[in-house]
């Protein structure tokens, strides 16, 4: 079984069952049954998946609930690949080991003879952080075409295992940032030199991630199915925040849900930071505690909110808080909202809109012009 699954199961409940980093298991992971009948469709149907949605509604979640149930069917092994902190190809070689090692390097005795052969193969070697124990990775020599070398040889590993594998690049977008112009086209070869195996993509830049496999000129491009994760439905929310308050003798109402679903914007983490709050502190949910979470929740943020304004040009910061003031905002330039909001010359608005699109500090959103981060709306909104 694999490991981190292993840590599900031996994972001490959570006293707060609102959990707020990453996934606990079922009992504290709300609906997406839709989402997970589809991600199984795509997989059962030998396709690859590229996972987009706005930031922090449960992409990454959603993933490891779905390899739980594709592991525990015996058929798949699963490997999860987090993208975040790679810069290079070598970065990402040495994150994808990594998880081969976590998963398959070990056993009873040690360290296992396949994969030692591996990093022979690769030129690598692994030694132990002598206080922690922790593995630690040196990939050697590295000349050009090794990384490509190196690939060929993870994905030959994978292949000789006798289930089926599919694994999750996550925060792939970064791919598109590496000091290497032909980084995707060397991805998008990998995936097609092993056709066996099955790739998830998933990013949290939306954008970025609908253009590298939208567009006709970058090598991703229709090389897989793009899978849009959507706000979970309030309905099923409803009665997964009242079953975890009523365990513990707790209410809340239907329309107080309601009201956080609307200012968290159906965005699946303040949803659970809000009722995170409002668990800890309260028996009987009244409005006005709500609204004393929220006003809590902002406080605590204020320092972290208080930067966007040094790192954006002032025209910048005053066109992204008029927007934050006008949600839903669907014409940023019409006179009107420019005039109200005292920002200059149309022009000047553009530019500015244009880079804050850019970096998806806002983004457009069913045609209504939104602040990404929903707590920051939340806070500029009140400036
Ligand atoms: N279905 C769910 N039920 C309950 N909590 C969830 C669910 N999905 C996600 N969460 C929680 O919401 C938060 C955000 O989830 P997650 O990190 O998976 O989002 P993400 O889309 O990957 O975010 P990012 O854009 O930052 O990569 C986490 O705290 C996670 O535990
Ligand atoms: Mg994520």
């Amino acid at each position: 079984m694999r490991n981190d699954i292993v840590d599900y199961i031996l994972m001490k409940p959570p006293n707060n069952p609102f959990v707020l980093n990453t996934y606990h298991g079922k009992k504290y992971f709300c609906d997406r049954e839709d989402d997970l009948d589809k991600l199984q469709n795509h997989i059962d149907n030998e396709r690859n998946v590229v996972l987009y949605a706005w930031r922090r509604l449960g992409k990454s979640a959603l993933i490891q609930r779905f390899f739980e149930e594709l592991e525990d069917t015996g058929k798949y092994e699963t490997l999860y690949v987090d993208f975040l902190a790679t810069h290079t190809i070598e970065d990402a070689v040495r994150t994808i080991t990594t998880v081969i090692y976590d998963k398959y390097g070990k056993t009873k005795t040690g360290f296992s003879a396949a994969m030692q052969k591996l990093l022979s193969m690769m030129g690598a070697t692994i030694s132990f952080d002598p206080y922690s124990g922790a593995p630690e990775l040196s990939l050697g020599l590295r000349q050009p075409g090794t990384e490509e070398h190196s690939l060929d040889v993870l994905g030959e590993f994978l292949r000789e295992r006798k289930k089926k594998i599919v694994i999750t690049i996550d925060e792939f977008q970064q791919v598109a940032h590496y000091e290497q112009d032909n980084a995707e086209a060397i991805f998008r070869s990998w995936t097609q030199k092993f056709p066996d195996i099955r790739f998830i993509f998933s990013g949290s830049h939306r954008t970025m991630m609908v253009e590298m496999f939208a567009d006709n000129s970058r090598p991703f491009y229709q090389s897989a199915q793009l899978m849009s994760l959507l706000p979970i439905p309030l309905e099923k929310y409803i009665p997964f925040i009242q079953g975890h308050f009523k365990a513990k003798g707790k209410t809340i109402s239907n329309e107080q849900i309601e009201m956080i679903y609307t200012w968290a914007r159906g965005q699946t983490y303040t949803i659970q930071l809000v009722c995170n709050y409002l668990y800890a502190q309260y028996t009987q949910v009244k409005d006005e505690h709500i609204q004393k979470i929220y006003q809590d929740i902002l406080e605590q943020q204020q320092g972290i909110f208080a930067n966007f304004s040094k790192m954006l040009t002032r025209t910048q910061w005053n066109v992204f808080k008029a927007i934050a003031k006008e949600e839903p905002l669907y014409n940023p330039l019409s006179k009107d909202f420019i005039q109200k909001h005292r920002l200059g010359a149309a022009s000047t608005v553009n530019t500015a809109l244009k880079s804050l699109q850019k970096s998806e500090l806002v983004v457009v959103d069913d045609g209504a012009y939104l602040v990404h981060e929903v707590l920051l709306a939340r806070w500029m909104a009140k400036l």
